[in-house]
């Protein structure tokens, strides 16, 4: 078996199944990328006749990690992040993001899509303060006893957590919950969490009836996502700090004591919302 894809037999090498859509496959192909199949690309259509403006949501997704990654490295002088649920290698990668601002910025990448794991690995490690972790985070004592993660984590200096667009793959509400909790229990004082998740304000208006629409037809390909309220993705960050401007829109976060950015396409203003809280 070599690293290319095989399409006759629809697997890969590495585990990777052609067949059916992978998140990462699909969300890549969102921003443009290539790692991606016929079922990813038949489900991004499927997505786009309900939401056409769902690319502009994965934009603006990276255009807040970006905010978030250099505002942290800069302002907050973060030097070590773990971006969990990383997903395919796109543009801007966290420790490139992370490394422009300080060179010595560490990053571990954690995620399991077998995609991510075979084509993303060798192009997340491109220098020896990147490492890579092919884990369940759904099993955060796993994730947690990984040496890559734990010799992060053992200076005690602040950390950066950042989940985007990872927390609501995960279809049960306190489990989701548990599983953020146990990884911030497991931060430095002083440390953060960067969160960005689906959300349905589930108040029958336009909003609430296009997510619902677009959770039914990705519900085959996606069993486990989650839309979620506003004050559900704000509990997820538990006793922490919430920051300014607090659980926002995407479009509407800003670096606190900063300015939000020129006001966005329509589509785009209420499915997303983001997050970023201090531990204590
Ligand atoms: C929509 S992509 C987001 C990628 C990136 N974080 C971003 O925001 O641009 C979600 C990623 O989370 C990963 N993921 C979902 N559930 C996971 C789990 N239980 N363990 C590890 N990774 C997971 C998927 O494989 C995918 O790469």
């Amino acid at each position: 078996m070599t690293d290319q894809p095989t399409y006759d037999t629809g697997l890969v090498a590495h585990g990777i199944d052609t067949t059916r859509p992978s998140v990462a496959r699909v969300y890549d192909y969102f921003l443009g990328g290539k790692d991606n199949y016929e079922a990813d690309r038949e489900l991004y259509r499927q997505i786009m006749k309900i939401a056409p403006e769902a690319p502009e949501w994965a934009r603006a997704n990276r255009r807040w990690l970006k905010d978030v990654v250099t505002w942290l490295a800069e302002d907050r002088g973060v030097r070590r992040f773990i971006d969990a649920g990383s997903g395919l290698p796109t543009a801007e990668n966290t420790h490139q993001i992370a490394q422009r601002v300080k060179p010595a910025s560490e990053v571990v990448y954690v995620d399991n899509d077998p995609s991510v794991v075979a084509h993303g690995r060798a192009l997340l490690l491109d220098n020896d303060r990147t490492r890579f972790v092919a884990a369940d985070l759904t099993k955060p004592a796993d994730v947690l006893a990984d040496p890559a993660i734990r010799q992060l984590l053992a200076p005690g200096e602040p950390v950066a957590l950042v989940m985007a667009l990872m927390l609501h793959h995960i279809a049960d509400y306190e489990q989701t919950r548990e599983i953020a909790r146990e990884y911030v229990d497991a931060l430095p004082p002083g440390s953060f969490l960067a969160i960005t998740h689906a959300c349905n304000p589930g108040d029958g208006g336009p909003v609430d009836v296009l997510v619902t629409e677009l959770a039914d037809k990705v519900r085959h390909a996606f069993p486990t996502l989650a839309f979620r309220t506003v004050e559900e993705i704000s509990s997820l960050f538990g006793e922490m700090e919430i920051l300014e401007p607090g659980v926002v829109r995407l479009v509407d976060w800003h670096v606190p004591g900063g300015r939000p950015e020129e006001e966005p396409e329509a589509g785009v203003r209420d499915a997303i919302y983001g997050g970023v809280g201090r531990k204590r």
